[in-house]
């Protein structure tokens, strides 16, 4: 499951901010060509969506997809955010297809606390995510118990959407709550002309896969989202 190299990245990481190319959209007919190119363009890990068609009105990838790609890269740490109703249940496949973080949302039916519990007994690091309507109130409770904490700036189920900027005090809110062991994520509409307040905010990891797969240069995107 998680090597040394893997299960360093959230808590030892290179630099920050950590740049995670979300792989959905890459071209699925070269998928793992397209991840090896990321990886060897300077992104830190992969970030992969799973979306169930209830949770978001949207399918994708499960842990087959996961699987392959971790024998193909069995050192690329693999960052899973699922867009399920009920991560619970998908906690021991992904473990055992060499998933290194695993991520529910706070708007999912099951229990966040339960969730990180298990999620951590499974041998992954454990994200709670929050979507860009809920409010800021609800994640906090639980902000402790995680590794990582992903704040939507778009809602969730597809790639290409425009940034919503008025998740950036959410951002800011939970940065303070924060130990410095623990990350802070944003995911959607991630590119060039936000990647910057996003930093600015306090996000040290940055997840982008229009923004990435959609250019035809990756390391000069990844540099650029990274801003140094
Ligand atoms: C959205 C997904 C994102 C998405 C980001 O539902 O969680 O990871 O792929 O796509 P871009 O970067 O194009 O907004
Ligand atoms: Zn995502």
């Amino acid at each position: 499951m998680q090597t040394q190299e893997t299960m360093s990245v959230l808590t030892s990481p290179p630099s920050l901010p950590l740049v995670a190319p979300s792989i959905l959209s890459a071209d699925f007919a070269r998928l793992g060509q397209e991840c090896r190119k990321v990886i060897e363009s300077g992104a830190d890990l992969l970030h992969l969506d799973v979306m169930d068609g209830h949770f978001v009105p949207n399918l994708t990838m499960g842990p087959a997809l996961c699987k392959s790609l971790h024998t193909m890269l069995p050192d690329v740490y693999l960052d899973v955010h699922l867009m399920v109703e009920r991560p619970m249940e998908y906690i021991d496949s992904f473990a055992g297809a060499g998933t290194n973080l695993f991520t529910g949302h706070v708007e999912a039916d099951d229990d966040p606390f339960e969730l990180a519990k298990t999620i951590h007994n499974a041998g992954m690091d454990a994200g709670l995510a929050i979507n860009p309507p809920t409010d800021v109130e609800e994640i906090l409770p639980y902000v402790e118990a995680f590794d990582l904490i992903l704040v939507m700036s778009v809602n969730p189920g597809f790639s290409g959407q425009a940034f919503i900027p008025e998740v950036l005090s959410k951002v800011e809110t939970i940065s303070k709550r924060l130990r410095p062991d623990q990350r802070l994520q944003m995911d959607g509409g991630v590119g060039p002309k936000t990647c910057e307040s996003c930093r600015d905010a306090g996000c040290d990891v940055l997840v982008a896969a229009s923004a990435i797969f959609g250019t035809d240069n990756y390391a000069e995107a990844i540099a650029g989202l990274r801003g140094h």
